[in-house]
């Protein structure tokens, strides 16, 4: 028996004695951080001593000054890092966040991030000023394909990719996602996610193959291996593969409450049988960097944590690559800033992502190393495993990234048909089919069908977040040359086949259909904007369900076709139609979905369904409430004709729902949070009824229409002190967002604004707002249009907001004279433009 089966098979033994001493009460206790190394499995680097490789690492490293090393050492976003700094600093890496595109573009195709992959190499191959000359990794995250580029084959998220139990497939989506990122001019990705999500709450489940260790731990080295090549053969690190990072160690999926960044409050236990499980594999496979995770165990942050980063994963494991940090992570240990961070170093960090932060983290380190407070030997050991990885993928000899074989051809290699079929094939592989009475399915496609749903034509609702941009927010059909929406795939085969097809988001049909698929599902998300408190489908808005409902009432037979990246309470709608898939999160292929639904012209299966859910999915909305509604390794196939009966169609949650980060809705406040008028006086009135006033005349409310009736609110103001506010009912932590992108998104309308005084701010309690003066730029916008502006969190930060306990997410001031309209304020980064923080 080979290494990793023995490994799977042991592991499972210990998940189950995990799972029943949990239940039991016998685990160790949670709340304890102490690491003990012993019981954890061991992994094996696969690649032996070499001694030249040895040496040329000792011969590089003994040209280098502390300086260089130091440069080695950290890692700067495009977007904030010229290669001017790159040649002047000797920076090790640089990498392309979710958002970040070469020149500050929203979209950015292959030429273009080739010659920006060209100018950075030049600059760090430059010896002029004496320097050595040290090639770049360049990193990003390509975790659906390559996904941040046009045109690139995007393959379905991991959550669908676990339900094909199929670890050859991942090997080959590997294979095929490095030849895109290769052909593009970078050199490392940010993949793949080995979390093994507990809660699916998460906003990043989709990221997970699977809550269950063993599927990830199956999955770990065919993906290491397909990216990296296998190690041993000549194709490994060569210039058709890249560089893997597993990420994020350890228990980024194991958080209370399912929180981005949260802590998992677990035992050593499940840190090591449910958490740990896809690591030993993927070292097995030599992958060469993983990443820490944001989050913490049991307080402690990982990017702080020696015992788990140094005594575990490089002593016990033998991990013999580099650790890379997550993005401005370091900065949330205890003690540290984004701009400074022994500590971090020093629990064995090797490389720190320091986006945007990078200059000040470099001067500090130097000082540090310099002064000793990070050890010598603790900068070479960190040096060497960056250098080995260097040398290994062969970057000394690759020359320009544009010369890669692969990057000259860019144009048939991105989202080459080869790629796509590779794509298609996981599509219909991963498709999990949970009802299907009376046989509806599979679908006649000589026959008049009427695909619907604002999911039928929809490839970035298909695609999910990271895709183009950091959310998967903000894209149309046509910024994916090459890709097909599930609608536009149904139609081609039922054309094909001599049936007739309709596609309709809103439903509405010329003729009665023989047959109705409804493709719906959440909207894109990633990092905490996915996070959500219950397992509800789009809380308060059913308009989903009504359609389903609706086409029934007509005597259509639907066909639910459910688009998300992790499972949801949607009972009702499993109820309301005749059969039910839960299709994941697709990508680019949509016509894979046809491929299943449809029988062929000459009426046969082509494709049976295979995808077995890889979680479980729940039969009420409250997370861990009830034994799951269809358990893990469920999946029907056309073979199973037992019809399912009505589901329970009891939520468990009480009250009105709202989703988190959303301030104003529909010109009100939601539920949660208190809307005030202030006037110059200070004070204040409710703005819950319109119209409505303050009592010194200061500011004026009245209902007007955006999209319907009375759904907006208009200000007018007559004194220059006054205001409106929102207020939340506890204090909320917006750190996390306000580090990321996040912007404090309005749909504002600017009717008058004589002065140009305008400003938004962000309170903090007394003496605690974060104002942010708009008005210069909000009177360049066209008067009496509406448009969603951005104000970055950071702004208010920077205007000196705490960011940790914000009370009212939204004050907004205007001068005398001023109207303003505003129908909605929410957290997000889905706007028309982008407001500067400017004095
Ligand atoms: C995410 C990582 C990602 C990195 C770079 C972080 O915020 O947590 O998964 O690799 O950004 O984009
Ligand atoms: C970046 C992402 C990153 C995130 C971290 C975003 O601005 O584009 O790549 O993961 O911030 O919070």
């Amino acid at each position: 028996m080979s290494l990793p089966v023995r490994r799977l098979r042991q592991m499972s033994t210990v998940l189950v004695t995990a799972l029943l001493s949990l239940l039991g009460g016998g685990a160790a206790a949670a709340g304890d951080a102490t690491v003990h190394p012993d019981p954890w499995p061991r992994a094996t680097w696969p690649l032996g001593k070499d001694a030249a490789l040895e040496q040329r690492v000792a011969t590089l490293m003994s040209k280098m000054s502390v300086e260089e090393k130091v440069g080695q050492l950290i890692q700067a976003d495009i977007l904030s890092v010229t290669p001017e700094d790159v040649r002047k600093y000797r920076l090790g890496s640089i990498l392309a966040g979710g958002n970040s595109k070469p020149d500050g573009r929203l979209l950015a195709n292959a030429e273009q991030w080739k010659a920006l992959a060209d100018a950075f190499h030049r600059a760090a191959m430059d010896t002029s000023g004496g320097h050595v000359a040290i090639p770049l990794l360049f990193g990003v995250d390509a975790v659906h394909g390559h996904n941040g580029t046009v045109g690139a084959t995007l393959f379905p998220q991991n959550s669908a990719l676990g339900a094909t139990r199929d670890p050859e497939l991942m090997r080959e989506i590997g294979e095929a996602t490095a030849e895109e990122v290769r052909a593009t001019g970078l050199n490392w990705t940010f993949a793949p996610a080995l979390s093994v999500p507990q809660d699916v709450r998460w906003g990043r489940s989709y990221e997970g193959y699977s809550q269950d260790p063993t599927i990830v731990a199956s999955y770990a080295a065919a993906t290491v291996e397909g990216l990296q090549g296998k190690v041993g053969t000549p194709q490994f690190l060569d210039g058709m593969h890249v560089v893997a990072s597993a990420k994020h160690f350890l228990a980024d999926g194991g958080t209370k409450d399912g929180r981005d960044q949260g802590d998992a409050q677990i035992s050593e236990e499940v840190l090591r049988t449910v958490h740990a499980a896809g690591y030993p594999p993927a070292i097995d496979a030599g992958v060469q960097t993983i990443m820490a995770s944001f989050s913490s165990w049991n307080g402690q942050k990982m990017h702080g944590n020696k015992g788990l980063l140094t005594d575990v994963l490089k002593t016990h494991m033998d991990f013999q690559g580099f650790v890379v940090g997550d993005w401005n992570a370091h900065g949330q240990v205890p003690g540290c800033s984004n701009d400074d961070c022994p500590a971090s170093i020093n629990a064995g960090m090797d490389m720190l992502m320091a986006p945007d932060s990078w200059r000040g983290l470099y001067d500090h380190t130097l000082a540090e190393v310099k002064s000793g407070k990070i050890p010598m030997d603790r900068v070479n050991d960190a040096v060497a495993r960056i250098l080995r990885v260097k040398f290994r993928a062969g970057l000394f000899e690759a020359g320009l990234p544009s010369a890669n074989p692969l990057a000259m051809k860019s144009a048939e290699v991105v989202g080459s048909a080869g790629h796509r079929a590779i794509a298609r094939r996981a599509v219909r592989e991963s498709l999990v089919l949970l009802k299907n009475n009376g046989g509806v399915l599979p679908v006649d496609p000589r026959k008049h069908v009427l695909v619907a749903g604002d999911g039928a034509d929809n490839i970035s609702r298909q695609s999910g977040g990271w895709t183009l941009t950091w959310q998967g927010a903000g894209l149309k059909n046509e910024n994916f040359p090459g890709a097909q929406s599930i609608g536009a795939g149904i139609a081609e085969q039922v054309k094909a086949a001599g049936g007739t097809v309709e596609i309709a988001a809103d439903g509405r049909h010329a003729g009665k259909p023989d047959v109705a698929i409804v493709v719906f599902g959440e909207d894109p998300y990633a990092e905490f904007q996915g996070d959500i408190p219950n397992l509800m489908y789009r809380p308060g808005d059913e308009h989903d369900l009504e359609l389903i409902r609706h086409l029934r009432g007509e005597g259509i037979p639907v066909v639910a076709v459910f688009l998300s990246g992790r499972p949801l309470w949607v009972n009702r709608e499993i109820n309301a139609a005749d059969a039910f898939v839960a299709a994941w999160l697709p990508g680019s292929e949509g016509g894979g979905v046809a491929d299943v639904l449809l029988r062929t012209r000459d009426g046969r299966v082509a494709h049976d369904f295979h995808g077995k859910l890889s979680y479980a999915w729940p039969s009420t909305a409250v997370h861990g409430q009830g034994a799951p509604q269809f358990p893990l390794g469920f999946g029907l196939t056309y073979a199973d004709t037992k019809p399912l009966t009505a589901l329970s169609e009891v939520s468990g949650i009480t009250g009105e729902q709202i989703p988190v980060g959303n301030y104003l809705e529909r010109g009100k406040a939601v539920h949660g949070y208190a809307f005030t008028l202030v006037g110059a006086d200070g004070a204040s009135v409710p703005g819950d009824v319109s119209p409505a006033g303050t009592s010194d005349g200061g500011l004026r409310m009245t209902a007007l229409d955006y999209k319907a009736q009375e759904d907006a609110r208009r200000f007018a103001w007559s004194k220059d002190q006054a205001r409106l506010s929102v207020r939340a009912r506890a204090p909320m932590d917006l750190d996390r967002e306000t580090n990321g992108d996040v912007l404090l998104v309005t749909t504002v309308r600017v009717d008058a604004l004589p002065d140009r005084e305008a400003w938004v701010g962000m309170g903090c309690g007394k003496g605690c707002e974060g104002r942010v003066e708009l008005g210069p730029q909000l009177a360049k916008l066209a008067q009496g249009a509406w448009v969603r502006i951005g104000v970055p969190l950071k702004c208010f930060r920077k205007a000196g907001a705490d960011m940790h306990r914000i009370e009212q997410p939204f004050n907004w001031g205007a001068g005398k004279g001023a109207e303003l309209s505003i129908a909605r304020v929410a957290l997000g980064t889905d706007v028309d433009q982008v407001m500067e923080c400017a004095k």
